[in-house]
């Protein structure tokens, strides 16, 4: 552990003292890069825009790191499996929520931090929202202390941006139906649980509305991305000047 984050968690403390849902502004220094995150609940379209952005960002001469979670890096690639892996049985909804944790504590600093302060544009399909939208409302841990843990695997990172594509859950059915690859361990949650999450979502988005762009994930593929093109490119600009 670097001192940095001893520090940092020294600072926190994880629950009990009125921890606010709401992440805090990035404690952090974000050099010159731009962190952007995608979130939602399963087949809102995630990866497919996020894969569409990264182009359309490298193609503008951006240096962009595309990256996920869980996973993201060799440990949290294999915390990942271990996580999502359906064939996973028996686990604690607790032993979820560390290893989520886990994933974000190691992919933040190996990964998301050190492109931030080379002032790369990181792209990750998912981030800290998605524990508390799963874990927190999904599941029923408790919220303040999710966002205690988020605070010490993040190191108070927040994101630059946020996209939430919100999709109904009967959509959410419709395109799981249509998937080739098996379902991983949160897909095969019930339709209640993904009601919770998508609940959630929509409970972040409103309590920080300049982070978020909430969008209508069931437009066509092409609307959306102008959508998110035009937002993301106004957000590079502004911090350019
Ligand atoms: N706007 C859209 N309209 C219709 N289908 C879409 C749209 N966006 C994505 N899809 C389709 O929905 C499925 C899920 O998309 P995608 O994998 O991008 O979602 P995701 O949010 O990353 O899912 P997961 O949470 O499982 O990783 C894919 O088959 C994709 O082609
Ligand atoms: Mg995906």
């Amino acid at each position: 552990m670097t001192e940095d984050c001893a520090v940092r968690i020294a600072e926190c403390g994880v629950a009990g003292d009125g921890v606010s849902i709401r992440n805090p502004k990035s404690e952090i220094r974000n050099g010159k890069g731009t962190f952007i995150t995608f979130e939602g609940i399963d087949k809102c379209g995630k990866t497919t825009q996020a894969k569409r952005l990264v182009q359309t960002l490298t193609h503008a001469g951006h240096e962009v790191v595309f990256t996920r979670e869980p996973g993201g890096t060799a440990i949290s690639e294999q915390i990942r499996a271990i996580v999502l892996d359906w064939k996973t049985d028996g686990m604690t909804r607790c032993t979820e929520l560390f290893l989520m944790i886990a994933s974000r504590a190691q992919h933040t600093e190996e990964v998301i931090l050190p492109a931030l302060h080379d002032g790369k544009v990181v792209v990750c399909d998912r981030y800290a929202d998605s524990t508390v939208a799963y874990q927190g409302y999904g599941r029923g841990l408790d919220l303040a202390t999710i966002a205690g843990l988020n605070r010490i695997a993040t190191l108070g990172l927040t994101p630059d941006l946020t996209i939430l594509l919100d999709i109904s859950i009967e959509e959410a059915v419709r395109r799981r139906g249509c998937a080739v690859i098996s379902e991983d361990r949160m897909e095969q949650e019930d339709s209640d649980f993904h009601k919770r999450v998508r609940t959630g979502y929509m409970t972040l988005a409103r309590l920080d509305p300049d982070r978020f762009l909430v969008l209508d994930g069931g437009q066509p593929v092409d609307r959306i991305e102008e959508q998110i093109e035009q937002c993301v490119l106004e957000k590079l600009e502004a911090r350019e000047t």
